[in-house]
């Protein structure tokens, strides 16, 4: 089979597969209403990633037991895949009880404790990506010497870039502080809030990692919220299915996004990852499409949002 398409995430020079893989499902039950794994899932999910050829991973800390599946059953694969994590979660908040809201701390020594402990935890020597998590303001990276934080690490050859999963309107100053690599960015047909920031981050030379490309899947058959695929009926979007099916549709309409680099779709399920292989296989929608799907969008307000 051709292999996976792949694009450049920005300045890093970094080539890396349209369709990569958001471990955050693989978090086990303890964590945010995560699904319980049955003996060997994570194992097969992980290695059939892989073997399909996804080169990009995206953990953090926050995600449970993720980290140390990575470890556990990949780590002897590690050539294999480029392996992005987050930092400013709190170190090992087992202690902390399910349900309570993460909280992130840009100090020196929790983000090189945070560091330290993924490197552990996945069993590498380093993060090809390390993104400060929660999206904080420039001012509370500008306190707490964030930044040189990171930078520090990089130059001990811990993680090769730096980036920050980040939303607007922290985004535009993350951008304009011009030290981040690559954004991490939600994005998808249903939410299209961000769609011009992407732009902005990638014409400043940054890889843009989207996450939230599928929605979570159709509600019912997948995790997602009928708060957000109400728009699904208002824009008559199942008018331009022709013979896609919805997950195939709203995978192509993320990828369609010409300043993406990759999307990191989270699954537990095989029969969805080969859907979703196929549906990348099949590259962005075609142009009438896509044009038509944006107006039908627009035309019940759901546009992206400013970032002037
Ligand atoms: N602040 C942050 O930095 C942040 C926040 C959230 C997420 N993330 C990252 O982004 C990744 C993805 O984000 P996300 O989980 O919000 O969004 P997503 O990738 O749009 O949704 C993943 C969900 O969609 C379902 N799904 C995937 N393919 C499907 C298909 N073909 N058919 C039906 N359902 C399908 C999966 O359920 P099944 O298992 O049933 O397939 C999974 O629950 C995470 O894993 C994580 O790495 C980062």
């Amino acid at each position: 089979m051709a292999d996976l398409p792949k694009r450049k995430l920005g300045r890093t020079g970094l080539e890396v597969t349209v369709l990569g893989f958001g471990a955050m499902e693989l978090r086990g039950p303890g964590q945010w209403r995560g699904r319980p794994l049955a003996p060997g899932q994570a194992q097969q999910v992980l290695n059939t990633v892989l073997d399909a050829g996804i080169n990009f991973i995206d953990s953090s800390i926050d995600y449970g037991e993720s980290e140390e599946n990575i470890g556990r059953y990949i780590s002897h694969r590690r050539s294999e895949y480029l392996l992005a994590s987050k930092c400013g979660c709190l170190v090992d908040r087992s202690s902390a009880p399910p349900g309570e809201p993460f909280q992130h701390v840009f100090t020196r020594k929790n983000i090189s404790d945070g560091v330290d402990q993924s490197l552990k935890r996945m069993r590498t020597d380093h993060l090809d990506l390390v993104q400060f998590h929660g999206s904080p303001s420039k001012q509370v990276l500008e306190q707490e010497g964030a930044i040189q934080t990171l930078l520090d690490l990089k130059r001990e050859g811990k993680v090769r870039f730096i980036g920050a999963s980040s939303t607007l309107p922290d985004l535009v100053d993350h951008i304009r502080m011009g030290v981040f690599d690559a954004f991490q960015i939600p994005y998808s047909a249903l939410q299209r809030e961000h769609e011009a920031a992407i732009t902005q981050a990638s014409k400043a030379g940054a890889g843009t990692i989207i996450r939230g490309g599928v929605a979570r899947g159709v509600p019912g058959q997948g995790q997602g919220s009928e708060d957000v695929w109400n728009l699904w009926d208002r824009a008559r979007l199942r008018d331009l299915l022709d013979d896609m099916t919805q997950m195939e549709f709203m995978l192509r309409f993320t990828i369609s996004h010409p300043d993406l680099s990759t999307t990191i779709v989270g699954t537990l399920n095989p029969a969805h990852l080969k859907e979703n292989l196929a549906a990348v296989r099949k590259g962005p929608l075609p142009t009438p499409v896509y044009n038509e799907a944006k107006r039908r969008l627009a035309a019940v307000g759901a546009v992206p949002a400013s970032t002037i």
